[in-house]
């Protein structure tokens, strides 16, 4: 185990970062190469290569693997995962840890993800596929005005029309803007003409699965997968929307925190079994071996957890929490889910929560403004227990670090408690300054929701 290792890491957000420092941390690490020195918290740690990363010259980083002798190559976006970079990296005393690209299918395609839900009784939301937006529409005004029901069965149903509209979801990725959760049939009819019709996510919208509208909290349930075992990781919630009291349109996520006590250990438990054993076995019977990190988005509902969506990467921003948490070895980890030998490895976390605050552009979601020169980040890093994730900021040509994407910052405290975690994430947001910066002062206010 005392052998070092070259790691190459794709990927250039927050999530990234999050990793890059935990890999610093381990004592295996050889050299640490990177594909986004544009991102300066990425550029501090790692080396950038030299070679164009791109699905179509994937020969160009084969090489540039072999020649620089990378034992590890970590994937951590969705996209070039369903693009087949893990079955093209890997090679004989190459490990790479992220699924394949048939595997990545889980997320980048949720009409497939849905069928299998359903053919292994997976508990998920009630879903129709459609290829044709008329076909769709039809269907949400079947929901709409359901056929008249008689007597004693009116009464039961209670009031005529009092459903609220399906949820309409581009079946492809769309950087986590393909779901919208409409709050009127007006809504949902303009949706699915926004994703079948205008294209607003181009192909991935060329079906949609509309389903039905599920009330609960949520909560991301990641486990670490080797292609038989499952290690379940502790439970996160992140915020999706942009305002606090989760008003505003839908992000890619403003703040996360872990662990998180709005599900209980049954619950997990329960989720551990019917989801993530039941997918990675549902995923086997169609010959697909699932290795990497399986994300299960969850609702509670009344009826029991659900599954809203899977990922297959770390989530972004829940990454960070998890890795300010995590004392064990992660090349030791990452290596062992390759490897098949998950059950080998011992696991441990440090006891505290982790609450991390993501400051984002003025502008975000819909028109990022890119150029504002950060301040004040090297004193809010002094702060104990608190670091710092950069996912969209870069370092300039006259030596300060500006603004270069929608999600700028992740601001990670660790406390004894939820509250305590918070009031360090805050008080080092504080500290930092940007024009135009917007955060939620809501993160982990209310960890039962
Ligand atoms: P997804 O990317 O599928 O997780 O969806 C993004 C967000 O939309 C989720 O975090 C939920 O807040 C919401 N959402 C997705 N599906 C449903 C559903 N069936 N019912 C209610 N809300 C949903
Ligand atoms: N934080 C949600 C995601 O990574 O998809």
């Amino acid at each position: 185990m005392s052998d070092t290792i070259n790691v190459l890491l794709i990927g250039g957000g927050g999530r990234e970062h999050a990793l890059a420092l935990k890999l610093r941390e381990s004592k295996r690490l050889g050299e640490l190469w990177i594909t986004h020195p544009q991102n300066a918290g990425l550029a501090r740690i790692g080396k950038p290569v030299d070679v164009p990363v791109s699905i179509r010259e994937i020969y160009r980083l084969q090489q540039f693997c072999e020649k620089n002798n990378i034992g590890l190559v970590v994937i951590g976006p969705e996209d070039p995962l369903a693009e087949g970079y893990a079955d093209k990296l890997a090679a004989p005393g190459r490990l790479v840890f992220g699924p394949t690209a048939e595997a990545a299918r889980l997320e980048a395609d949720k009409a497939w993800a849905k069928q299998l839900m359903k053919a292994s009784s997976i508990p998920t939301g009630d879903a129709r596929i459609f290829t044709d937006a008329r076909a769709a529409k039809d269907y949400v005004a079947s929901r709409e005005h359901p056929p008249a029901l008689e007597g004693k069965a009116q009464k039961l149903a209670g009031k005529a029309g009092a459903e609220l509209p399906p949820v309409i979801k581009a079946a492809g990725l769309a950087k986590g803007k393909g779901v919208i959760v409409p709050s009127t049939f007006k809504e949902a009819y303009e949706a699915i003409d926004r994703i079948m019709v205008a294209k607003e996510f181009g192909e991935a919208g060329s079906r949609v699965v509309i389903e039905e509208r599920l009330e609960g909290p949520e909560v991301s349930v990641l486990a670490i997968v080797d292609g038989h075992n499952i290690l379940v990781l502790p439970p996160c919630q992140d915020h999706k929307r942009l305002l606090d009291g989760d008003k505003g349109p839908n992000t890619g996520g403003m703040g996360a925190y872990c662990p998180a006590p709005v599900i209980d250990d049954a619950t997990l438990a329960i989720v551990e079994r019917d989801v993530l054993v039941a997918t990675v076995d549902a995923l086997r019977r169609e010959g697909i071996e699932y290795k990497g990190v399986l994300y299960a988005g969850i609702m509670l509902t009344p009826a029991g957890p659900k599954v809203l969506e899977f990922n297959c990467r770390f989530g972004d921003p829940e990454c960070q929490p998890l890795m300010a948490r995590l004392k064990s070895d992660l090349i030791d980890l990452l290596c062992a889910a390759c490897t098949g030998t998950l059950d080998q490895v011992d696991v441990q976390w440090d006891d505290r929560t982790a609450c991390c605050v993501v400051m984002a552009a003025r502008g975000y979601p819909d028109a990022p403004k890119k150029g504002a020169v950060i301040e004040g980040l090297d004193d809010a890093e002094k702060y104990d227990g608190v670091r710092i994730t950069i996912a969209g900021a870069t370092r300039t040509k006259d030596g300060t670090t500006a603004v270069s994407g929608g999600r700028v910052l992740g601001v990670t405290g660790l406390g004894t408690t939820i509250a305590e975690a918070r009031d360090k994430a805050y008080a080092a947001c504080d500290k930092i300054k940007f024009e135009g910066a917007q955060y939620r002062r809501d993160i982990g206010a209310k960890p039962s929701r």
